[in-house]
């Protein structure tokens, strides 16, 4: 049974990419850093007849994330899929929202922490073996703002510095792996989550990286609603 790792699990996309590709046969496992609350969502998965668990770790703490996927393999095997989609709902320290004159090295250096250390960190995870069995998929997610900052307000100036960083990292190693087995993909998100209609709930923009692990074509797939 293939695995996907969804790092940055949380009840709204990550629980919706967890059920389409649980649906679709994918074992699943949820990271982020509360264990009530990631039990709760591999509840709900089983409940839907899914293998799911949540494992925790915090993507500011390298270690961590690391040994999370020891304990991964440990329970499911090689990882076939790492979706990365943290989102800062619940309080990260350094996480601040900046415009550009308010923005200092302090509060830029967590945004590089979080959003392309983080996801660096977790391919580092599975790309060796990936790339040894010339198989795997990667995608990470962010905000319209990494691709065009002029995305959002203002404020969102710390946000897109941090999602730019990964986004580069991301889209160079597409460059990288063409031709092989190995996939990886960056998905900019135009659409507040669960804001208006259909198009932008959860479990709509969850299909479109069905779409995007099975057509395995380009470097990036922005998502707008
Ligand atoms: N929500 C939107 O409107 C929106 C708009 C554009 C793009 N996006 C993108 O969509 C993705 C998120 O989707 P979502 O908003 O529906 O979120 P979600 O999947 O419901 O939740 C994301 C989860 O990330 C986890 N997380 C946050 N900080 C973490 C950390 N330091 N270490 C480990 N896990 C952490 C949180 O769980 P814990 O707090 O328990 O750790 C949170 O529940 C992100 O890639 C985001 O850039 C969202």
């Amino acid at each position: 049974m293939p695995t996907i790792a969804i790092v940055g699990a949380g009840p709204g996309l990550g629980l919706s990419i967890a059920k389409v590709f649980g649906g679709r046969g994918f074992s699943v496992a949820l990271v982020a850093r509360d264990q009530g609350r990631l039990d709760d969502l591999a509840g709900q998965l089983r409940a839907a007849g899914i293998d799911a668990a949540g494992f925790t770790a915090d993507i500011m703490d390298r270690p961590s994330l690391a040994a999370a996927f020891t304990r991964i393999k440990d329970r499911f095997g090689a990882v076939d899929v790492l979706e990365y989609s943290p989102a800062p709902h619940n309080p990260v320290p350094g996480i601040t929202m900046a415009g550009p004159l308010e923005a200092t090295v302090e509060n830029l250096q967590p945004q590089i922490d979080y959003y392309l250390y983080g996801g660096l960190t977790a391919a580092q995870q599975v790309l060796p073996d990936m790339i040894k069995n010339d198989a795997g998929t990667l995608l990470f997610t962010t905000g319209g703002s990494s691709a065009d900052p002029l995305t959002g307000p203002p404020e969102f100036a710390a946000t897109a510095v941090g999602s730019a960083a990964l986004r580069a990292w991301v889209l160079k190693l597409h460059q990288t792996l063409a031709g092989t087995g190995v996939y990886a993909a960056h998905v900019p998100l135009n659409v507040w989550i669960g804001s208006g209609g259909p198009e932008t709930q959860a479990d709509t923009i969850a299909q479109h990286y069905w779409d995007v692990y099975t057509r395995r074509d380009g470097a990036e797939h922005h998502y707008t609603a």
